[in-house]
């Protein structure tokens, strides 16, 4: 049998985080890491951009790794106010979350752009966090597998590997509402899209990590991480202070 993956906790700060405020958590996280000797997880933070230098000065030697929340698909070029993938490698960055769903409704991205995204991702060197998840609607009508069957067919690229592409599954009806979807539902979808990963990808889609995103907290995120084919967490709110993350973050250290 192939080894489980090694877990992610991933934090996405989304448009929150002052210098001051910020820093200082990420200090108290760093430092709570580097005290730990037992690390069976990895561990990402993706603050605002703002916050990306200055990060990863106060997570060096901690062994958290520093993330974007988006990139463009050129590498370089007159795009005012985006960040291609290249610009995150060079400010430290070892990830990018793409096609969250808070992009795709505010800004309509679709499938094949955040696809066109991983493979900038990839092309730069980062580790492609890729976001599917089914609205209230969708789940409602029984269309939860569906959607995101077709959001994985079209968002990732050729050539994902275990080593360069991440899955998060988010409800969209769990993030930031405090609902989380139940241990049954997170085993279906977690289930299903391992199975179409292992299809297109082969064991590369076996090893694969599939985090769990929508109102993931200390109270629950131990019961969340039990599920089978569920590697990890991708947490919003709960990520921004470390008394909420650091348990979180110690259910799989
Ligand atoms: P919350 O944990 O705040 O629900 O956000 C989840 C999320 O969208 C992480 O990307």
């Amino acid at each position: 049998m192939a080894r489980a993956p090694r877990p992610l906790i991933a934090g996405n700060w989304k448009m929150n985080g002052r210098r001051a405020a910020g820093l200082r958590e990420a200090r108290k996280l760093a430092t709570r890491m580097r005290n730990q000797k037992q690390r069976r997880c990895d561990v990402l933070l993706c603050p605002p951009a703002t916050l990306l230098a200055p990060m990863r000065e106060a997570l060096r030697g901690s062994r958290i790794a520093l993330g974007g929340q988006d990139c463009h698909a050129a590498a370089s070029g007159a795009h005012t106010g985006d960040i291609a993938a290249e610009l995150l490698a060079d400010t430290g960055c070892g990830y990018v979350i793409v096609g969250h769903s808070e992009r795709r409704a505010d800004h309509g991205e679709r499938s094949r752009q955040v696809r066109a995204k991983a493979e900038a991702a990839h092309r730069a060197g980062l580790r492609a966090i890729i976001c599917v998840g089914e609205t209230a609607a969708e789940r409602r009508r029984g269309r939860a597998l569906e959607v995101v069957g077709e959001q994985l067919r079209h968002s990732l690229p050729k050539g994902c590997t275990a080593a360069s592409t991440v899955i998060a599954y988010e409800p969209v009806w769990a993030i930031g509402t405090g609902l989380t979807a139940t241990p049954d539902d997170v085993a279906e979808v977690h289930g299903f899209i391992r199975d179409r990963l292992r299809r297109r990808f082969k064991a590369e889609g076996a090893g694969m990590r599939i985090l769990y995103g929508g109102s993931v907290k200390p109270g629950n995120a131990a019961e969340l991480m039990a599920v089978a084919d569920v590697d990890g967490a991708l947490v919003g709110g709960a990520s921004l202070t470390a008394a909420d993350f650091w348990p979180i973050v110690k259910t799989c250290l």
